[in-house]
């Protein structure tokens, strides 16, 4: 046989498993790095240890046999970033396309067995020309391998999967298992069929970039999490994500020592303009809340009208949901519901407490969101709300209206704190549709209807625009200055840190999927 196997000696250690130098030119041409220099800069120096360096495919069927690369594809490990353990794999598109073979797949389901074994985070860096065509049905076994480790790993270590080139087939849905998806600008790609089926299928003319890039996935689909420029930015946001979590689900985020000081922010208190149908950016008071620059968006532009992502505060890392009224006046609509029920259900399957900004006008009405389920999928969020068991507080900045104050984290679905600015206008709905409702008789039967319209209006508005109804009852904890809200939540999330509650004991719940 003439196996092309690599000897270990100088000449072809740095192209270690590589498919040798044209290939890799090829791969640096395109703008992306191989898969070894993508572990050399994710990992801490040194720390990485090669697991299954020498492991090669076992297919001897066309022409197999005489292309035989060790390793197989794809590097697997262990190593640490900021000092903690991870374990990696790196696809090597040198190699046969990256294509997942049964002992590529046999490697991945290895180091996947022992992050959860050992209670560490998986980071999965994605290369590959999907199924090996050569080895028919062992790949697509390898594939379900993987799926279902994919699935048995969630809620036990975190999963992070980085798109660095194509990603086709039924390949991209052991990404979509995963808790957070990176893709890279112009160089990487997802979808089930490629543009060629699409043409056959639906007559569609598309690029691979329009059906499946980056771009079109962080805004359309919402598939990837993060689109970052180049492949360092993907691999650093790798890094930057794993200081704010766990590395399994027994264990606590990260804290950063904190020294309080002077925690008031007057900033807080110019942000809501006076008209309360004006947009403000929720970003300004995420910002001035929490401890400086240390917001780190998830999702960003997708479904901007709820803003999500990690945050400390006080030192103690944090997951953020906010109601964005400068994008569809924060309207909870279909996409707004699952970004959002999906980040809640990842901090709560990983101890990260979490703080609701709450500027809510209600569910978006319309046949669009009726025929597409809004009904299922706003559902979605206030299961996952329901369900979450970590230190939840929530803080009404403006509006708080219909279904969407029961949603948005209120008291009577688990969040522990629940405070609100003067601003804070807490009611069925907004006061002019409200008076327009209950006053219609009145109103129509007046001398001027416009002008009783009014008064009804204001009569509504000066019963229930503001939060001491809510406050009252108890709904809300306390009524509080905008200034002071930095201040209430650090000491809040302290006084919850030893937080205990547990769920009703069942098999697992029925999320309305
Ligand atoms: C074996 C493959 C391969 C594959 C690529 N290669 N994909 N070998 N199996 N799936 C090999 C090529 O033959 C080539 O070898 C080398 O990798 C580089 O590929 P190129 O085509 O030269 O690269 P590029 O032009 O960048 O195109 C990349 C590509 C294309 C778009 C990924 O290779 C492609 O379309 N491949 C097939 C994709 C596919 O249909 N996969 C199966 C999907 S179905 P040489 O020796 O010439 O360098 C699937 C089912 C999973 O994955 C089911 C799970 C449920």
């Amino acid at each position: 046989m003439n196996h092309k196997i690599k000897q270990l000696d100088d000449k072809t250690s740095a192209a270690l498993q590589g498919g040798g130098a044209k290939r890799i030119e090829a791969q640096h041409k395109k703008g992306k790095l191989t898969a070894r220099e993508r572990l050399h800069f994710l990992l801490d120096e040194g720390s990485f240890e090669e697991i299954g360096m020498l492991v090669t495919h076992r297919s001897r069927d066309f022409g197999l046999d005489k292309e035989v690369y060790p390793g197989d594809g794809v590097v697997t490990g262990y190593g640490t970033i900021h000092g903690r353990l991870v374990y990696v794999y790196s696809q090597d598109f040198t190699v046969f396309g990256g294509s997942l073979s049964e002992t590529h797949a046999q490697k991945i389901c290895r180091i996947m067995d022992l992050a959860m074994q050992n209670g560490a985070p998986v980071i999965g860096l994605n290369d590959s020309g999907g199924a090996r065509i050569q080895e028919g049905v062992v790949s697509l076994g390898g594939y379900a391998d993987i799926f279902y480790r994919n699935t048995l790993a969630s809620g036990v270590v975190p999963q992070i999967s980085a798109i660095m080139g194509p990603c086709a087939g039924g390949a991209v849905y052991s990404p979509a298992i995963t808790d957070f998806i990176m893709m890279v600008e112009n160089t990487s790609y997802m979808f089930v069929t490629g543009p060629n089926v699409v043409k056959t299928v639906t007559h569609e003319e598309v690029t691979s970039e329009e059906l499946g890039g980056a771009s079109t996935h962080s805004t359309k689909s919402g598939v990837t999490h993060f689109s970052c420029a180049n492949e360092i930015e993907c691999i650093n946001n790798i890094k930057t994500l794993l200081s704010y979590i766990p590395s399994n689900c027994e264990d606590e985020p990260p804290f950063i020592p904190y020294d309080a000081t002077d925690e008031t922010r007057t900033a807080l208190q110019s942000i809501i303009p006076d008209n309360p149908n004006q947009p403000y950016d929720i970003r300004e008071v995420i910002n001035h809340v929490i401890d400086e620059g240390s917001f780190f968006e998830v999702h960003k532009n997708f479904a901007e009208n709820i803003v999500v992502g990690f945050a400390r505060i006080g030192g103690r890392s944090i997951g953020v949901v906010a109601n964005q009224p400068a994008f569809l006046a924060g309207v909870l609509d279909i996409h707004a519901s699952t970004k959002a029920a999906r980040f809640v259900r990842f901090c709560d399957s990983f101890n990260v407490p979490l703080l609701v900004f709450e500027d809510v006008p209600g569910f978006l009405p319309g046949t669009d969101q009726e025929w597409n389920g809004i009904i299922t999928n706003g559902a979605k969020l206030l299961y996952a709300f329901c369900e979450a068991t970590v230190p939840r507080i929530t803080v009404i900045t403006r509006k708080a209206y219909g279904g969407a104050y029961d949603v948005m984290n209120s008291k009577h679905i688990g969040a522990d704190m629940n405070y609100a600015w003067p601003t804070a206008e807490i009611a069925v709905m907004g006061a002019k549709g409200a008076a327009e409702i209950i006053f219609r008789k009145e109103i129509s039967e007046a001398a001027q209807p416009e002008v009783k319209l009014k008064e009804k209006e204001k009569e509504y508005t000066d019963m229930f625009a503001n939060p001491y109804k809510a406050a009252e009852r108890g709904y809300v904890d306390e009524v509080i200055r905008p200034e002071e809200t930095r201040q209430k939540l650090i000491k809040a999330f302290k006084m919850l840190e030893n937080k205990v509650a547990n769920l009703p004991k069942k098999k697992h719940g029925n999320i309305p999927l």
